[in-house]
């Protein structure tokens, strides 16, 4: 058995309002990779936060080799060894690939930055993520996916004794996280302790040799990685859990939306597929397939040169998202913090950013109605805050993303574009959203469901349809989407298309 690197003991931290942590114990052993499971708002993010030095603890010990240690500041924790993976990307997107690679430390000649230096470093972090990119690119034009590589690259350079990873799959598609576990593997073999958290229960065996189960705040227990699902899902959550996709089809009614022949260049061509009333239609493939690009331009968050999008019959404007939103069209996006959230508001204006026209009465806004709407959804949604005042920017990620949707919900859209919806969201809570889904196309709603989770977009979609370097490759009905059949189609060569 490997030895103790590091030991947290009691640990207790008091937000205004909450007591996010509230006596937690950890060992972490040099060569394992020791998986932090627990409901969003269990207080994953806060522990690793302050063996980080981005918090300090109230009351408790961390210990490295068995000593105390303080872990105040970013400094402190790289000198220890301790580098952390962000769940909130700490990329500048102002600044290129290189130069984020480089932060703090670029390599210099006679006084100045060496830019070819810096680039060959980034060239050769890169390479050990798989990541095929040229370093002058800025990050802010990365997709997300990308960028959560450009990170791991980042906190690779360091060369820590502890590498902390706060959900680094939750943006990645398969083959990334198989690339990802390789290095992770790697890693672990060459004796690097790792923490990793994750909401996805299937990785846990794949990637864990430890897992310890927070819930409320609390360390409540410590069981190998290979732990059946059901029993750490009843340690996290308290409860079973009886149907992961508890999808309720529909007879589909009138086409709701109808996209054709949507083309812009180097991005996507020949997009045609319509979303009926009451069905919940599933957008597959890689990433860089082009599928967000499409939902952003029927949206109008985007141009597009060539087609048509009509809501319920009326054609839409091209690239006027107050127009698709009168029409009745809504879409949850994949970048909750750049696109879905107004981060220094609370959570009862940011789940009124889209009704507030609705919610006026003779020009004024019905406040109370609208705060009533608001305790009901956060309600459905299980977010877990200390009240509808609290401020979205300190909710855990996945409190975050349910506000996102629980937006959208309120807003009563008849068609709901989702892209990724259940990202960082955990096992419990991701089927109260699929419920809320189910009660969307009840009630006649069309429902576009993007996401890189294959068993969700196959267990929660009437029909699946694949894109592949920026065209629809094919359509799967239900029971033909399986995981092989998806995936068999989600590589396939198109010819004469964009290269990425
Ligand atoms: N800066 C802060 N101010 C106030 N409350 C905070 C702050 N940071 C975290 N919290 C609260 O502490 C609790 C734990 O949050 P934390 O981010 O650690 O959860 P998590 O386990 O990482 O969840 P998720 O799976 O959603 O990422 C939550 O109730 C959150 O709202
Ligand atoms: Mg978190």
């Amino acid at each position: 058995m490997s030895e103790e690197i590091l030991r947290v003991e009691g640990l207790r931290k008091r937000f205004p309002g909450v007591l996010a942590l509230d006596g937690v114990d950890l060992s972490l052993r040099t060569g394992e990779v020791h998986v932090l499971l627990g409901e969003n708002g269990a207080g994953k993010s806060t522990l690793i936060k302050m063996l980080s030095g981005a918090y300090h603890p109230d009351e408790g010990r961390i210990l490295l080799d068995g000593q105390p240690v303080e872990v105040r500041t970013a400094g402190d924790a790289q000198r220890l060894g301790i580098a952390t993976i962000y769940q909130e990307f700490n990329l500048v997107p102002e600044l290129t690939v290189g130069e984020n690679l480089a932060l703090g430390r670029p390599p210099r000649r006679f006084g100045f930055i060496d830019v070819k230096a810096m680039h060959r470093q980034a060239r050769e972090l890169l390479d050990r993520v798989g990541l095929d990119l040229d370093p002058r690119r800025r990050i802010g034009t990365l997709g997300i996916a990308r960028m959560q590589m450009v990170e791991i690259a980042k906190a690779l350079a360091l060369n820590a004794r502890v590498l902390i990873m706060d959900e680094p799959t939750a943006v990645l598609t398969t083959s990334e996280v198989d690339k990802l576990f390789s290095i992770v593997r790697q890693l672990r073999d060459e004796g690097v302790a790792i923490v990793f958290i994750t909401h996805h229960l299937e990785e846990i065996a794949q990637i864990g040799d430890r897992v310890t189960v927070l819930r409320d705040g609390r360390s409540v227990a410590e069981v190998p990685a290979n732990t059946a699902e059901d029993e750490l899902v009843r340690l996290m959550v308290g409860r079973p859990i009886d149907q992961q996709y508890p999808r309720e089809p529909e007879q589909p009614g009138r086409a709701l939306l109808k996209v054709s022949g949507l083309g812009r260049r180097g991005a996507f061509d020949d997009v045609s597929f319509e979303v009926r009333a009451g069905e919940v239609v599933g957008l597959a493939g890689l990433v860089g397939a082009g599928r967000t690009e499409v939902a952003r331009a029927i949206f109008g968050a985007d141009r597009y040169d060539t087609g048509e999008v009509t809501v319920d019959g009326r054609p839409l404007p091209a690239g006027d998202i107050h127009a698709a939103m009168a029409a009745g069209l809504g879409l949850v996006p994949e970048d909750r913090k750049g696109q879905g959230l107004v981060l220094g508001a609370d959570i009862a204006e940011n789940l009124g950013l889209v009704t507030l026209g609705d919610a006026s009465h003779g020009g004024f806004v019905d406040r109370s109605g609208q705060r009533k709407a608001a305790a009901k959804v956060a309600g459905q949604l299980g977010v877990r805050m200390s009240g509808l005042g609290q401020e979205v920017r300190t909710l855990s990620g996945g409190n975050q993303q349910k506000v996102v949707i629980g937006k959208w919900l309120l807003a009563d859209v008849s068609v709901l574009i989702l892209d990724e919806p259940t990202r960082g969201i955990d096992v419990g809570a991701k089927v109260e959203i699929y419920q809320l889904i189910n009660s969307l196309t009840a009630s006649g709603h069309a429902v576009l469901m993007i996401s890189s989770d294959l068993p969700e977009v196959i267990g929660m979609s009437d029909r699946v349809l694949v894109m592949a370097r920026g065209r629809l490759v094919g359509e799967l009905p239900a029971g033909e989407a399986t995981q092989d059949t998806v995936m068999a189609l989600a590589v396939t060569e198109v010819e004469g298309t964009r290269v990425q």
